[in-house]
């Protein structure tokens, strides 16, 4: 998949045989994202100014949940931001950025930086009504895929509906 492919969502006349349904545009648009399984992982698909992104659910960093990231633009270059730590993706290319400042740099300035890519980042294609998602299956491991095994979602559901802990004092 080139990185014009993978950038965002295209119009196509028909889904490509490997695509996923992931619902009605429409629909999609007015709840801003939405998360399905694909190739048995979580991808989340958002609409953001016009376009459709879709990307792993997890965060590479701990496995955050980037459905309830914020959209903003750093350098200009337009990222979800984790909910959980913070960390800018590129909606893009999945590239994490962040900022540094070289000491020998006078006076020093922070300046954006890119770790590279970080988080495995999907085509969502547009098909008359609907929206499909073409799975990114780039050989080698990117570091969102640790976080999207089976095992890691039935881990996190365990906690969620762990009981809370009583620390009531008797
Ligand atoms: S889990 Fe996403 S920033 Fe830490």
């Amino acid at each position: 998949m080139s990185a014009e492919d993978k950038a965002e969502a295209s119009s196509s006349a028909s889904p490509p045989p490997s695509s996923y349904f992931i619902g009605k545009k429409d629909e999609i648009i007015e709840a801003g994202r939405v998360t399905k399984l694909v190739n048995n992982r979580e991808v989340l698909v958002l609409h953001h100014d016009g376009v459709f992104h879709a990307m792993d659910m997890r965060c590479y960093h701990s496995g955050g949940i980037l459905f309830y990231g914020d959209i903003e633009e750093f350098n200009g270059r337009l990222c979800i931001v984790c909910p959980w730590h913070k960390y800018k993706i590129t909606l893009a290319e999945g590239e994490g950025l962040y900022q540094s400042v070289d000491p020998k740099e006078k006076p020093p300035k922070p300046r954006w930086r890119s770790k590279g890519v970080k988080q495995r980042i999907h085509r969502a294609i547009e098909v008359d009504d609907d929206i499909f998602v073409e799975f990114n299956d780039t050989p080698g491991p990117i570091e969102s895929d640790v976080y999207q095994t089976e095992s890691f979602r039935a881990r996190a559901r365990a906690k969620l509906e762990k009981p809370p802990v009583n620390t009531t004092k008797k």
